[in-house]
């Protein structure tokens, strides 16, 4: 238990999905695990226990944003031991190849977080992807003819810009594809820790065309999603 999770030992399963909003979590476990159980409810950031193919697998909200996320899977990791982290989620796109709904596998995280940042003095990290990880995610979204791209993004901790063109110029000239909240802090706590993690997002809103997804594009779309990370996390 931890004031942030009221879960005992051993109710999460050894691969965890992360979603940052608590109902997509309820959503993920009501929709895709059989035999889900509530494991957290504390600040309504819910977490499930329950299976996928046979297999058993968690998913754990972690609020919006490297703040909010740094506490849920650094509690999953050093309370609760878990081992395999799949960020779901979705991201702004910056580069015209990604098309709205597209796949983008974060191979590596840029991000102007201070708790990223400030761990590293002059050297910086570059936070990346567990590899074994993203080789699965893309062969399997390949297999299955999900467009998808596997390069970098940028974790922000901004939201609103004044001018968000103008402040990811830079990024965007070396090829980054989207920007989301979390995955620099996932990737850079579960390289601290020695443990897996992987960030996989839907591209639902580019900022570039100011093209969106409807409410139908953006359901079926985080069904592919979901079930491309559930098999990663179980290997199923
Ligand atoms: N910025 C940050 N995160 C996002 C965005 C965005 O524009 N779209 C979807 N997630």
């Amino acid at each position: 238990m931890t004031p942030h999770n009221h879960a005992q030992a051993g109710d999460y399963a050894e691969a965890v999905l992360l979603p940052g909003d608590p109902l997509r979590a309820k959503w993920i476990a009501e929709t895709f695990l059989a035999d889900a159980r509530c494991v957290n409810t504390v600040r309504n950031c819910l977490g499930f226990t329950g299976s996928w193919k046979g297999a058993p697998v968690s998913v754990q909200a972690t609020g919006m944003g490297q703040p909010s996320l740094a506490i849920y899977v650094h509690e999953l990791i050093n309370v609760y031991d878990v081992q395999k982290l799949i960020r779901v989620g979705t991201c702004g796109g910056l580069n015209t190849k990604v098309k709205v709904r597209d796949l983008v596998i974060a191979l590596g995280a840029a991000t102007d977080s201070t708790i990223v940042r400030d761990a590293f003095g002059r050297y910086g990290f570059a936070p990346t992807a567990d590899f074994d990880l993203l080789a699965d995610a893309v062969a399997r979204a390949r297999e299955r003819s999900l467009r998808h791209h596997a390069g970098n993004v940028v974790s922000s901790d901004e939201f609103y810009h004044a001018d968000s063109l103008k402040a990811y110029a830079p990024l965007m000239q070396h090829g980054i594809l989207g920007v989301e909240m979390e995955a620099a802090a996932l990737y850079t706590l579960a390289a601290r820790f020695g443990r897996k993690a992987l960030a996989i997002c839907t591209m639902s809103d580019c900022l570039i065309t100011g093209e969106e997804m409807n409410a139908d594009e953006r359901q079926s779309s985080l069904r592919d999603m979901v079930e491309l990370a559930l098999d990663v996390a179980t290997g199923a």
